[in-house]
């Protein structure tokens, strides 16, 4: 009997995890159950990333290892989707002639048809589409985390941030109506989902397109609500029985609407965490991003959060090296993540994408010189992570157990509402799925240590 389990692989970004959990709800729905490894795995599918060029290298490095396992077993279904895929199209199944389907980030409700042709071909079955067939999302999912699900409120992007590959990989915008989304939610819910993530590459301005469109709700069209609809939207998911946390990625500060905080103020589920990439300190380089905030407005966003949400926990995304970068650009970056004080950071290279704006720049910035102002910038938002988690100690934060340590079998872990790690002794009750009242006792710069009162005393 042909061999029907899968393996997953799954590289870059949310948006990317939602769509794995589809493909493998997909892959269930034609008989398909989980492997625990490539090795044992009838079918491989990798879903790849193309955001920066390390993810490329890394991706065909890892494909190179399937090859082996092909060649050992030919029966195995090597499969490969997502944004790398749709970028590189031929040029994937040239580098890797072993692959059997390649997809692209706008048709994997098509998978099972592409398998059925991969059996009656021997050489790879190739499919990119440039528009979205349908919405992942209408898709079966099959969820890693039972507690946890990741739910897309639209796809695509419509900004021109010069670095960025994205939208030439995803697409216009596209959003899905709140309704949908809502149904989804309760659906979510019922099947014992506590906690969600709202994605989209820019949720501040989800639904924009729905407007333009006159598909909104009555009193959106009528004029008579003066609330964003992703602050709508937050409201709305924010009523559904059963969701105890909600979070949202990626806001962006150019779209950014004090509505959003208010909602995160008012709305219990909503959780004091927002994700809003910096990019630059520099306005400068701001401008030649594309990215039509400047410092000034950021800081202030920042600010504002800070007081319309108590105790509010903010990251961000950073890029060194961006073209025409300089010594005081850069020292404007420092400056800015300084005074935001960020609770933790993603600091990035910045890296040449075919295709972009940027890549066409002249001014492009020496690999000595980004290896030299990289590590500042890390230390700065390492000290900074610190300074945020060594604030916690002795606090008591609520703590929703994810599963096992990873690296200590004594220990469970879990996140607090702000998107914290916190390791604590394993014991009765403190199983994946349950909320516990943590008392921090030891912090470091990418976990919290505690412990439950209760159980201690
Ligand atoms: N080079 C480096 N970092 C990038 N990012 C996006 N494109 C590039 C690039 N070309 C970073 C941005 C974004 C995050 C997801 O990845 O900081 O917010
Ligand atoms: Fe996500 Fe962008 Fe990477 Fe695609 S290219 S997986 S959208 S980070």
């Amino acid at each position: 009997m042909a061999n029907r389990t899968y393996f997953i692989k799954t590289f870059g970004c949310q948006m990317n995890e939602h769509d794995s959990e589809r493909a493998a709800g997909v892959l269930r729905t034609m008989g398909y159950t989980p492997a625990p490894d490539p090795e044992s795995a009838g079918l491989v599918l990798f879903n790849t990333c193309a955001i920066r060029e390390n993810a490329d290298n890394k991706l065909y490095g890892q494909l190179s290892g399937l090859k082996p396992l092909k060649l050992a077993d030919p029966s195995k279904k090597i499969v490969v989707g997502g944004c790398l895929a749709q970028k590189d199209q031929q040029l994937m199944a040239k580098k890797a002639p072993y692959i059997d389907v390649v997809y692209g980030t706008h048709n994997m409700g098509r998978l099972p048809d592409l398998l059925a042709k991969a059996d009656s071909q021997s050489f790879p079955v190739i499919e990119i589409l440039e528009h979205t067939e349908m919405f992942p999302s209408a898709l079966p999912a099959a969820r890693d985390v039972a507690h946890h699900a990741w739910v897309s409120i639209s796809i695509g992007c419509d900004n021109k941030c010069t670095f960025c590959i994205v939208p030439s990989l995803r697409g216009p915008e596209k959003s899905r109506r709140i309704g949908d989304i809502a149904e989804e939610v309760r659906m979510l819910a019922a099947d014992g989902v506590m906690e969600i993530t709202l994605l989209g590459q820019n949720v501040n301005s989800y639904g924009r397109d729905l407007v333009r469109a006159g598909d909104v709700p009555d009193a959106f069209a009528e004029g008579k609500r003066n609330r964003t609809l992703f602050a709508e939207l937050l409201h709305v998911v924010g009523e559904i029985d059963g969701i105890k946390r909600i979070r949202f990625t990626s806001p962006h500060p150019k779209d950014f609407t004090i509505d959003v905080l208010e909602a995160m103020r008012d709305i219990p589920a909503v959780c004091e965490q927002l994700h809003m990439p910096l990019q630059s300190g520099s306005d400068r380089i701001l401008r030649a991003m594309r990215r039509s905030y400047r410092s000034a407005r950021f800081l202030n966003l920042v600010a504002q959060a800070r007081e319309i949400v108590p105790d509010v926990a903010i990251s961000t995304d950073i890029i060194v090296g961006f073209p025409g970068e300089t010594e005081e650009d850069f020292e404007d970056t420092m400056r800015v993540t300084e005074q935001a004080a960020f609770d933790s950071a993603f600091t990035f290279k910045y890296s040449k994408r075919p295709g972009t704006v940027a890549a066409d720049l002249e001014e492009q910035v020496d690999q000595a010189v980004m290896d030299e102002r990289f590590p500042r910038l890390s230390a700065l938002t390492k000290r900074l992570s610190e300074e945020s988690h060594a604030r916690q100690l002795g606090k008591i934060q609520e703590v929703l157990i994810e599963g096992p340590s990873k690296t200590d079998a004594t220990m469970m872990s879990g996140r607090t509402r702000h998107n914290r790690l916190v390791h604590l002794p394993a014991g009765p009750g403190i199983v994946p799925g349950t909320f516990h009242d943590v008392r921090i006792t030891r912090t470091a710069d990418h976990y919290l240590i505690g412990d439950v009162p209760a159980l201690v005393s």
